[in-house]
C-alpha cells in the first residue's frame, strides 16, 4: 500500500514538477526600434482595389503556364526604413551573462503568440519549454502583424525586408541593448519564419550560433501551388475590424477550414489552440508570398552554424501532406534543406508522425520541443 503510494506520488512529481517550473514563467513586453537599409526586389503590381481582384490574383499565380513570380519582379529597389518592433523577452530566473537566448520568427497566419500557445503551464507553450531548458527567447511579431510596425504590404512587408529586421533584433541582443550579454543567439523560426531565419543566415552567416528551421521544406512547387490556392487569401480589413484601415495587399485565410488544412493534421491536434489561434489570426502580404517564391534564395554559402529542421511528417503547406516523397532525386523535401547550407557544422531532421504544418498547435508538439531544447544545449 505504502509502495504503491510512494510510487503515485513519484509520478505524479514527475507530471507536476514541470509545470510548476514553468508556473512563473518570467516574461516582459519590449519595442525595439529598429532601422532597416536592404536592397529587396521591386514588384509591379498596384495595390489591389477590391476583392475581385486579389482572386484574380491567385488566379493568375495558379496558371499552369503562368509565371507569376518572375513577371511581376521588375528589378530591386532599396527599402530605408524604421519600423517597431513588439515582442516578448522571456527568461529564466537569475539569468546572467552567458546565457544562450533565442529568436523566435513566426509564419503567416500567426503571430508572436504562436511561440506562447495554451498559457505558462501548457505543453504546447514553446517559450515556456524553451525557458525550461535553461534559455531566454524572444518571440515577436513581425512587420505587418500584432503590434509591430506595418508598412506597405507590397514593397516593404517581403522576406528580405523581414531578414534584415530580424538581423537589427540580433544586433540588439548581442550588444546588450536588454541588459544580458547573451554569448550564444539561436535563430528558431516557423515557416515563413524559417524562411526569413534561413534568409539571415545567407545575408549575415554570422547572426545565429544555431538555427532551428521548424514547418519548412524546399523543391516542391506543387506543394506550394496548392498551399496557396488553400489559403484562398482574402482582403484583411474586409474580414476583421482590427484590421480596417490596412491596405489591400494585407490579408487572411479564406475562413477556417482553409486555415485548418493549413495548419494541422487532424485529429493529431488541439482544437481549443488552433480555434484561439483562427480567433487572433494574423495576416500575410501580397509581398511575402510573391518573395517567398522569388527565386531569390540560394544557398547560405557562409553559414557555418549547426542547423536543425523540424518538420510534422503530414505537413500540408511545403511537403504536400506526405514529407516521406522524394522530390529530388533521391531526398525528400525536407532533406533537401540541407542543399541550402553546403558549410554547416552539423544537419538534423526530425521529422515527428502525426503531425502538420503548425507543429505548436499538435499533441506531440512537447516532444518536438523536447528535441529541439536538446539540439541547443545548455
Ligand atoms: C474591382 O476593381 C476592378 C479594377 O478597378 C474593377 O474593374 C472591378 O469592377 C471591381 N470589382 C468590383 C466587384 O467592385
Ligand atoms: C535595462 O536597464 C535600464 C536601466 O535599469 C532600464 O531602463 C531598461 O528598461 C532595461 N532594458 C531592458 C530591455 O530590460
Amino acid at each position: 500500500m505504502l509502495t504503491s503510494q510512494r510510487i503515485f506520488a513519484y509520478l505524479w512529481s514527475l507530471l507536476v514538477f514541470p509545470y510548476l517550473a514553468f508556473a512563473s514563467l518570467d516574461c516582459h513586453s519590449l519595442t525595439i526600434p529598429v532601422h532597416v537599409n536592404v536592397e529587396v526586389p521591386l514588384i509591379d503590381i498596384p495595390v489591389p482595389a477590391n476583392q475581385s481582384v486579389v482572386t484574380n490574383i491567385l488566379q493568375e499565380f495558379l496558371t499552369i503556364t503562368a509565371n507569376f513570380v518572375e513577371d511581376h519582379i521588375i528589378g530591386t529597389q532599396t527599402v530605408d526604413a524604421h519600423y517597431q518592433i513588439f515582442g516578448q523577452l522571456c527568461s529564466p530566473h537569475g539569468v546572467g551573462s552567458g546565457a544562450t537566448l533565442e529568436i523566435a520568427t513566426h509564419g503567416v497566419g500567426l503571430d508572436h503568440t504562436y511561440w506562447a500557445l495554451g498559457g505558462d503551464n501548457s505543453p504546447n507553450n514553446y517559450a515556456a519549454s524553451a525557458v525550461n531548458a535553461g534559455h531566454s527567447i524572444f518571440l515577436y511579431d513581425r512587420i505587418g502583424t500584432g503590434q509591430s510596425s506595418k508598412p506597405d504590404g507590397i514593397q516593404q512587408v517581403q522576406v528580405g525586408v523581414e531578414a534584415e529586421v530580424t538581423h537589427e533584433l540580433v544586433e540588439f541582443f548581442r550588444a546588450g541593448h536588454a541588459n544580458v550579454s547573451y554569448d550564444r543567439v539561436v535563430g528558431v523560426g516557423h515557416s515563413l519564419g524559417s524562411f526569413i531565419t534561413v534568409a539571415v543566415t545567407e545575408s549575415h552567416p554570422g547572426d545565429f550560433d544555431d538555427v532551428v528551421l521548424t514547418g519548412i521544406a524546399i523543391d516542391n512547387l506543387p506543394s506550394v501551388l496548392i498551399a496557396g490556392a488553400t489559403i484562398m487569401p482574402t482582403i484583411a480589413a474586409e474580414v476583421f475590424p482590427r484590421y480596417h484601415g490596412l491596405p489591400n495587399s494585407y490579408w487572411v485565410f479564406g475562413g477556417f477550414p482553409n486555415y485548418q488544412i493549413l495548419m494541422v493534421k487532424f485529429p493529431f491536434f488541439s482544437q481549443a489552440l488552433l480555434g484561439i489561434s483562427f480567433a487572433n489570426e494574423g495576416v500575410v502580404t501580397l509581398g511575402e508570398l510573391i518573395t517567398l517564391l522569388a527565386p531569390t534564395m540560394t544557398t547560405a554559402s557562409a553559414y557555418t552554424g549547426r542547423v536543425l529542421v523540424v518538420t510534422g511528417a503530414e505537413d500540408f503547406a511545403f511537403c504536400n501532406g506526405d514529407c516521406s516523397q522524394i522530390v529530388t532525386g533521391t531526398q525528400t523535401a525536407v532533406q533537401a534543406v540541407q542543399n541550402l547550407y553546403p558549410v554547416a557544422s552539423a544537419f538534423q531532421t526530425f521529422v515527428p508522425e502525426n503531425t502538420g504544418h503548425s507543429i505548436n498547435m499538435h499533441n506531440g508538439a512537447a516532444a518536438a520541443y523536447a528535441v529541439i531544447e536538446s539540439f541547443i544545449g545548455a
